[in-house]
């Protein structure tokens, strides 16, 4: 049951497409107090707090202080609050089971047994939102109304289930060719080759550089010929500058966010002094995602939505205050008051939220103060392009994520997690954050594989894949300085090649998960309390997470490890696929297991009576066989039955099939007549 309960009056966020009407009565079980913007209920003992989205630290989030402030946080540690998105939905499980929702495009602390560890305070910017609280019999059934009630998640082409491969600082097309080359000559499978920012003139979004780039058309279309699409980025800010066309449309139109006297707001991006479409106005939103059509006429059938946080380095003004706070300081003692002084100084100027406070948005004729919508910002950039994809691709899926997200885009497209770092921690946190992405409707998601910052090292790019081949969103990204980290730059090639390779096995198992998630507004990743909720071990498993109807998996995420410990909260069969073709299958009792995993092998588990459908793979999506799939299998006593959901892969309304198959006596898996 849903309840929904207004405080104040709302700026409008579209989260909701069918709001249910408003109760009168409180908001049971929390303390409201209108003066400090605040909600507050007292926590049980065993208690655990769910959700939030991308955040940091646990599954289990009680213990910390997060934040719901869209933040450009490329070095994030485990003391951050927030990162690049802002997902306002949580789950309290213990002693009663609820989830809460706040429909809020402003700040929202949740301090989760921080402050004191038995209380959950959230606290607002200014207390005009609307809350909503659901009620359920478990988890599942609570995330599941939440998920009807915000809309179908976003569903990509299936090619964008194949690997893509990414780097800041490809520059021009022979620097894409080598990729596509060496991939097809190594036999090391490829959908999708990214293009950062330099493939456009000047980091002018909806530009291409004429002499890195002289032919796009071209290249997309000799690479659709391998099999590879090309995904160019797109920036949420527009270089100010005169002849170029998007900038000059959107001053005399008046459609980029002001200053308070209603000039255009410049902030520094990538392209140096900018403007910010305001895509809160639906003018505005109408206009930018037109612009996207030149890429599209190109032949391109993917985009990544960057810096839109919106991302600001610094406005003329904050650089010009740091500059004179800088100058204060000539003349003092050279000793290491003033090192730190310095030092502070310098790393102040970068993302100041006070920026954000100077801003405005201009809907239906009022000006809105942008700290108060800060987090609907990318939200609305990725709209604009979903809606303008709805007329200029009537009939196909455009692959469409973005770096910052509030839950509503969840509809319009997926999300990555951001700049992440080459860190077996960063590792482990992505893994963490798939549940609670899935919770609020982010199911088209994945990590910067390898990580972005920071040089990595060849066994972390194989542990982290061997995570990836299980995210939606399987990409290889990394940062402009950073250590070369393409699969082919190390020494285990066959070990790659396998591990790549089995993304591809797997596929039909994924693509149909991942379509019966969002056609049933359904988890596709689910940690083991979910699913096992009477179990405690379960409760506390961090590092295992379901993964559809069949699977459990446990990656490896820790350096020089050769397996690692799993628990099993019923009897499982454990499938380990070698590099040299060797694949083992063991069942394993309940309890706790050493199981062993060398560095480029992939392992998982199948429940009982569980089916996993899988093809012979191939060196891109549209090689695989999605009509002809086999099983692997794990026949424990009862009937063993898998729903296979196929369709063609592009078209939009993703009207497929649902084939149900059976196991039988004979081991025989068939499929049942429709
Ligand atoms: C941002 C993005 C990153 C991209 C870089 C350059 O940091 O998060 O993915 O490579 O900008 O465009």
């Amino acid at each position: 049951m849903i309840q929904r309960y207004v405080y104040g009056s709302m700026i409008e966020t579209d989260t909701i497409p069918v709001k249910p009407e408003a109760g009168k009565e409180p908001l049971p079980g929390f303390t409201v107090d209108e003066k400090e913007h605040s909600f507050t209920y007292l926590l049980g003992k065993e208690d655990r707090i769910y959700g939030l989205g991308e955040n940091v630290r646990g599954i289990n989030k009680r213990g910390w202080i997060y934040q719901s402030w869209a933040s450009d946080n490329p070095d994030h540690l485990e003391d951050a609050v927030s990162l690049y998105a802002a997902h306002n939905f949580l789950v309290v499980d213990g002693e009663e089971r609820f989830g809460l929702f706040l429909d809020y495009g402003g700040k929202v602390t949740y301090d989760i047994g921080y402050t004191e560890m038995n209380r959950l305070t959230i606290r607002v910017n200014d207390f005009n939102l609307d809350v909503y609280r659901i009620s359920g019999d478990s988890v599942l059934s609570i995330v599941h109304q939440f998920r009807e009630m915000i809309g179908r998640s976003y569903i990509p082409p299936r090619w964008a289930f194949g690997f893509g491969q990414s780097r800041w600082g490809y520059v021009c097309e022979a620097d894409v060719r080598q990729v596509v080359r060496k991939h097809r000559e190594l036999g090391l499978p490829l959908d999708s080759v990214y293009l950062d920012i330099d493939y456009m003139d000047s980091y002018k979004d909806f530009t291409v550089n004429q002499e890195r780039f002289p032919d796009l058309a071209g290249l997309a279309s000799e690479m659709a010929g391998q099999g590879v699409h090309l995904v160019p980025i797109i920036d949420a800010a527009i270089k100010k500058e005169e002849g170029y066309p998007v900038s000059d449309e959107g001053i005399r139109k008046g459609y980029f966010c002001t200053d308070k006297d209603g000039k255009p707001f410049e902030g520094a991006v990538w392209p140096g002094i900018s403007l910010f479409p305001d895509v809160l106005n639906p003018e505005v939103r109408k206009w930018f995602g037109s612009l996207y059509k030149v890429l599209l006429d190109m032949g391109i059938e993917g985009f990544w939505n960057d810096m839109n946080e919106p991302s600001i380095f610094y406005t003329e003004a904050s650089l010009e205050a740091i500059r004179t706070r800088l100058m204060d300081t000539v003349g003092a003692t050279p000793d290491v008051n003033t090192f730190f002084e310095l030092t502070g100084i310098i790393r102040e100027v970068f993302q100041k939220d006070e920026i954000y406070d100077s801003i405005y948005h201009h809907v239906n004729g009022k000006a809105i103060r942008h700290t108060d919508v800060h987090n609907l910002y990318g939200y609305n950039m990725t709209r604009a392009a979903a809606e303008a994809f709805e007329t200029l691709a009537k009939d196909r899926r455009i692959l469409l994520f973005s770096r910052s997200s509030c839950i509503g885009m969840h509809r319009f497209g997926g999300t990555w997690m951001g700049d992440n770092k080459s860190w077996w921690s960063h590792l482990a946190l992505n893994f963490r954050m798939l549940p609670s992405l899935n919770m609020c409707g982010f199911l088209y998601t994945g990590a910067d594989l390898g990580g972005f910052g920071s040089d990595v090292t060849e066994d972390l790019l194989m542990r982290w894949l061997e995570l990836g081949i299980f995210t939606p969103l399987m990409r290889n990204h990394s940062a402009l300085g950073t250590r070369e980290q393409e699969a082919y730059r190390f020494s285990d090639l066959d070990g790659f090649r396998h591990v790549l390779r089995m993304r591809y096995v797997l596929l039909p198992y994924l693509y149909s998960e991942y379509m019966k998630a969002a056609l049933d507004n359904k988890m596709l990743f689910r940690p083991l309390a979910f699913d096992y909720p009477e179990d405690h071990r379960a409760q506390e498993t961090e590092d295992q997470l379901m993964l559809g109807d069949s699977l459990m998996i446990a990656p490896v995420m820790q350096q020089n490890a050769r397996g690692r410990m799993v628990y099993l909260p019923e009897s499982m069969k454990l499938f380990r696929f070698s590099k040299d073709g060797r694949v083992l299958e063991t069942v394993l009792g309940p309890g706790d297991h050493y199981v062993e995993c060398e560095l480029s092998d992939v392992i998982f588990f199948l429940r009982p009576d569980h089916l996993i459908p899988v093809s012979f793979g191939g060196s891109c999506v549209a090689e695989v066989d999605f009509d002809h799939v086999h099983f692997l299998t794990y026949p424990a006593g009862n009937e063993a039955c898998y729903e296979y959901y196929t369709d063609d892969g592009i078209s939009r309304q993703a009207a497929g099939m649902r084939i149900l198959y059976r196991m039988g006596e004979d081991g025989e898996v068939k499929a049942l007549p429709q």
